[in-house]
C-alpha cells in the first residue's frame, strides 16, 4: 500500500484553516493511508480547559470528522488524524480513522503528556486495531511512544501499521520509533507538526518536525525534515510485518518470558 503523512504547522484555534491545508495538499497526492498530525485541526498548546472545550467537536457529527469522511470517500483514501473530541461532558485527545465508506474508529490518547493532563481525559478506548482491505491498521498518539506496551498491545492486536498522530517536542522519538518497530516488526507512519506555539504566558514550544515511517526491520523508510512542511508517500508492503519470527527458532510473541515481566 501507499502509506504517507502531511506535516505541517497549524495555526492555533483556526479550524478552517487547519481543515483548508490539508484539503489542498492532499488534492493532487495518491495514497491509501494518510496520517496527519496529533490535533491537527485545532493546535496544541492550550491555555485552559474552557478553550479546550470550545475548539473540541463531536465525532462524527462535528466539522472536522465531517471533513475527513467526506474526503476520505473522495480520495478513497484511509485518514489517521488527531482531534480534540468533545464527548458527554469529557474532552478527549483523540484521533479517527476514516476510509472511503466513513468513520472506521476512534482511539483516544492513553498516555497524556504534561499540560495535556489539564485539559484532557485520559483515554478509555483501549488500543484499537482495525481490519482494512489495506492491512490492519492501528494508533497511537504522540507521547503513547514513550511507552513501550503502546506499540506491543497494537503489535499482539494484529496491526501491521502503527498510525502514529503525534506533536513531538523533546528530541528522542524518530530514533526511537526504530526500536519500536523492530520489538515489534511493525511499519510506523508518525506524522509530527513543524513551527512553534507560546500562548499566553506559557513557556514556547518548538515541535521538531521529523516524521518519519519506518519499517518491521527498523528501517527508516523516509525521515522529513525538522521545519518543511510536506506530505511525502511511499509504498510499503504489509505483509512484511506479519512474521514474527526472528530467525528459525525466535519468535517475537512466543519468545516472551512472561513470567519474568511486571
Ligand atoms: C506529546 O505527546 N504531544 C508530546
Amino acid at each position: 500500500m501507499k502509506a504517507g503523512f502531511y506535516q505541517f504547522a497549524p495555526r492555533f484555534g483556526d479550524m478552517k484553516y487547519n481543515l483548508q491545508k490539508v484539503i489542498d495538499a492532499a488534492a493532487p497526492v495518491e495514497t491509501d493511508l494518510l496520517v496527519l498530525p496529533e490535533l491537527f485541526n485545532t493546535g496544541y498548546q492550550f491555555t485552559s480547559k474552557e478553550e479546550a472545550k470550545s475548539l473540541s467537536e463531536k465525532i462524527p457529527s462535528g466539522d472536522t470528522a465531517n471533513t475527513l469522511i467526506k474526503l476520505s470517500a473522495k480520495k478513497k483514501v484511509y485518514i489517521a488524524a488527531g482531534i480534540a473530541e468533545y464527548s458527554e461532558g469529557k474532552i478527549y485527545n483523540s484521533a479517527v480513522l476514516t476510509g472511503p465508506d466513513g468513520l472506521i474508529g476512534v482511539y483516544r490518547k492513553i498516555h497524556l503528556f504534561y499540560e495535556e493532563k489539564l485539559w484532557f481525559s485520559p483515554g478509555d478506548t483501549g488500543f484499537k486495531v482495525w481490519q482494512t482491505p489495506l492491512g490492519n491498521i492501528g494508533i497511537m498518539i504522540c507521547f503513547d511512544w514513550f511507552f513501550p506496551e503502546s506499540a506491543r498491545t497494537l503489535a499482539f492486536r494484529g496491526a501491521d501499521v502503527i498510525a502514529h498522530p503525534s506533536n513531538l517536542i523533546l528530541p528522542h522519538c524518530p530514533d526511537a520509533m526504530v526500536t519500536r518497530c523492530i520489538e515489534n516488526k511493525v511499519f510506523t507512519v508518525t506524522a509530527n507538526r513543524t513551527g512553534s506555539e507560546q500562548r499566553g504566558d506559557k513557556e514556547k514550544l518548538m515541535f521538531i518536525g521529523k516524521s518519519q515511517i519506518t519499517s518491521p526491520k527498523g528501517e527508516i523508510l523516509y525521515r522529513a525534515s525538522g521545519d518543511r512542511e510536506e506530505l511525502t508517500v511511499i509504498e510499503i508492503a504489509v505483509e512484511k510485518a506479519r512474521d514474527k519470527n526472528l530467525n528459525s527458532m525466535n519468535n517475537l510473541f512466543s519468545d516472551r518470558k512472561k513470567e519474568f515481566y511486571e
